[in-house]
């Protein structure tokens, strides 16, 4: 390990998972927990919960679940030592690492060369910018021909790349980047076995991930130069994926989630552009249509997207199909159009921010409406057209997911079209139909899915409660959630002193003493480290488990942790009035530990008589009768048992 283990307490007990989850996903309060959508998959309703008070999250629609580490390791693809630095630079944590040796530079993986390369880069184009004759005269002065603001060119990192052919080829290769990630992250091509700049010549947009990191480059040419493509871009790698990118995220998503809205622009110079005029919220999705897992990304921080289009009408027709994908995922679209020849770019250059904010929000219409509208203009009253036009709209409705927003659309484009509602009912719901049965052969052919209602599903499966492992699982989770807390207990039902003890220590003082054991592997683990806790007279706390670095044990600990009850509720169900809060806690502890030792002697018993009907030999028999004898004894003895009665020490 590079970090040490008291860095990394410090890390953990300073770390906020509200605030490191709330970086990435737009979280509610409800209640004590904080509800927000998965972003591990694709749903309408969130189900995904997050815990202040115990430091972990849980979705209840995949079941994924754990700490802000394993949020992540989950998330960014970080490794362990990735996601506590991490952390530790967002609380301003010293990290006091050792020294790399080279072998150890060596072993950083493929993918961290492959950012570092990217960092390199960026920092070499943006260098070159402000620092190079030719920077300046050629990229900073286009750059300020088009009113770039300094500010700006600075927060998005423009850079520029020289005329040389090969000038970053040849200086990354001097300074020890390998000829493999050069051309893997795309930034050199090979030809004849020389390497030369992708993006020489041009003014350089580096692409941020979701937290910040280069992950490819945009380069645009000076000028009008119809001989070479307007734009290159990074070449897909490890580290940047197209389709699962939308530029200006990094910049946007704070005032994405203060706006509950995002704006969607085509290009680089819209997203600065719009920045510079005040609008935050802006990403672009470089000239193609909105992927599914674009829409996702949008959809942890908001369920508003405005989409700001230049041009004309035919082409806004072509996209309708994408928008309604966007529709299908549950995201309210609206769409602003801009006036003939101008983007969001050249309109807020000619406008004051003031002006550009106006017209974004007096020209919003919503996707269903404007789509109605513009169809409806083209029918001209030809009645086999509007037939055509209504089944479009309804089809367009049906993807909603939410019900109550369907008839909401239906009514308004009843009043647009002139059509009466309940046509417009009977119609969505023919399609719903359809679709339902399409995609549920045998299902109801009257019920049209109530996509609305949410069944939470845990992972763990429901065991039996009389069953061994239930029983374990109780322990474990009494340990997870009450180990360190003490309760009072006398050593004996005569004594009248009370001893102070600590649950963990009573516990398994408790198994211990009766011999018993656990069976299923990961609860054994854990309670195996409360065992060398005992007698190291220090017990692992929760967070040791929910970090742990035993996937399945801080996985399973997560799932104990986040149990739908607290307190057994079996006593509140027989109206056992409990005064004070460490009664609870003592009546729980003990019915626990009862229950985990009576049901673990009666499977014993249960497999020792098994031994006995199928043994032949006199000496077994002997020898498990005697067992058993024993185990009987040890059950009278439980069953009438005061707890605390072995506490030794
Ligand atoms: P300016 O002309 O500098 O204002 O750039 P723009 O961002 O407004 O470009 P435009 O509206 O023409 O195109 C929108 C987006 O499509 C750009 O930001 C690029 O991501 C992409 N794009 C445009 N032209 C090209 C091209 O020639 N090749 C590639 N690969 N992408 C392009
Ligand atoms: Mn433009």
């Amino acid at each position: 390990m590079m970090i040490p283990h008291d860095t990394i307490d410090n890390i953990l007990t300073t770390t906020r998972i509200e605030e490191v989850i709330g970086d990435y996903v737009t979280l509610r309060r409800r209640g004590v927990n904080l509800l927000g959508l998965c972003p591990f998959h694709n749903e309408k309703t969130p189900s995904f919960t997050v815990s202040p008070a115990k430091g972990i999250y849980k979705c209840f629609g995949c079941g994924k679940a754990g700490n802000a580490v394993n949020f992540l390791m989950e998330h960014e693809h970080f490794s362990y030592p990735e996601a506590l630095k991490y952390l530790a630079k967002k609380y301003n944590i010293e990290v006091e690492e050792e020294e790399q040796t080279p072998e150890q530079l060596q072993e950083l993986n493929e993918k961290e060369s492959l950012y570092n390369l990217n960092l390199f880069a960026q920092q070499f184009f943006t260098k070159t910018l402000h620092e190079t004759e030719e920077g300046k005269a050629i990229g900073l002065s286009y750059l300020r021909e088009r009113s770039i603001r300094e500010d700006l060119i600075h927060k998005f990192q423009l850079g520029f790349s020289p005329e040389k052919w090969d000038a970053f080829s040849d200086y990354a290769s001097h300074q020890g980047y390998k000829k493999e990630f050069l051309l893997k992250t795309g930034l050199s091509l090979e030809k004849e076995s020389r390497l030369y700049d992708r993006f020489h010549a041009r003014i350089i947009f580096p692409i941020h991930s979701v937290s910040g990191r280069v992950i490819g480059f945009g380069g645009r040419i000076l000028g009008q130069d119809k001989s070479r493509p307007k734009y290159v871009n990074s070449p897909e790698s490890e580290i940047y994926n197209k389709s699962k990118t939308l530029y200006g995220i990094y910049f946007a998503k704070t005032a994405i989630i203060a706006k509950d809205n995002c704006f969607l622009v085509e290009g680089y110079t819209d997203v600065i552009s719009l920045y510079q005029s005040g609008i935050e919220n802006v990403v672009a999705s470089s000239g193609t249509s909105l992927t599914h897992d674009q829409v996702r990304m949008i959809q942890r921080y908001t369920s508003q997207i405005t989409i700001l289009y230049d041009g004309d009408t035919a082409g806004i027709k072509a996209s309708f199909r994408g928008i309604d994908m966007i529709v299908e995922q549950g995201m309210n679209v609206k769409i602003v159009l801009f006036p003939d020849g101008e983007d969001p770019d050249s309109f807020s250059r000619k406008h004051h921010p003031v002006e550009v904010e106006k017209f974004i929000t007096g020209n919003s219409v919503n996707f269903i409406l404007f789509k109605t509208k513009l169809l409806l203009a083209e029918t001209q009253n030809d009645p086999i057209k509007k037939a055509a036009l209504i089944k479009e709209i309804v089809n367009t409705i049906a993807l909603i997911p939410d019900g109550i927003t369907r008839s909401l659309y239906i009514r308004e484009c009843s009043a647009l079209m002139t059509i009466s509602e309940m046509v417009l009912m009977n119609e969505m719901n023919k399609i719903l139909r359809t679709r339902f049965k399409k995609e549920i052969p045998s299902a109801d052919q009257e019920s049209i899915p109530a996509s609305e209602t949410f069944t939470p599903t845990d992972t763990q499966q429901t065991l039996d409660s009389d069953s061994a492992e239930f029983q374990e699982k109780e322990i474990i989770r009494l340990l997870l959630l009450y180990g360190h807390e003490t309760i009072h207990i006398k050593k004996t039902p005569d004594d009248t002193e009370e001893i102070q003890v600590m649950v963990a220590d009573l516990v398994v003082h408790e198994i211990l003493s009766d011999e018993l054991q656990f069976e299923e592997p990961c609860f054994k683990r854990i309670f195996q480290e409360y065992i060398t806790g005992n007698e190291n007279d220090s017990f692992p706390d929760r967070s040791w488990f929910l970090s742990h670095r035993d996937q399945e044990v801080s996985n399973m600990a997560v799932n104990l942790v986040f149990s739908p009850y607290e307190l057994s509720q079996n006593w509140l169900k027989n109206n056992i009035m409990v005064e004070t809060e460490e009664k609870r806690l003592k009546m729980h502890v003990k019915h626990t530990i009862l229950s985990f030792k009576s049901k673990k002697i009666d499977k014993m018993m249960a497999d020792l008589q098994k031994q006995l009907l199928s043994s032949s030999s006199e000496e077994e028999q002997k020898e498990l009768m005697k067992s058993l004898q024993k185990l009987k004894k040890q059950s009278i003895r439980i069953n009438n048992q005061e707890l605390g009665r072995i506490i030794t020490r």
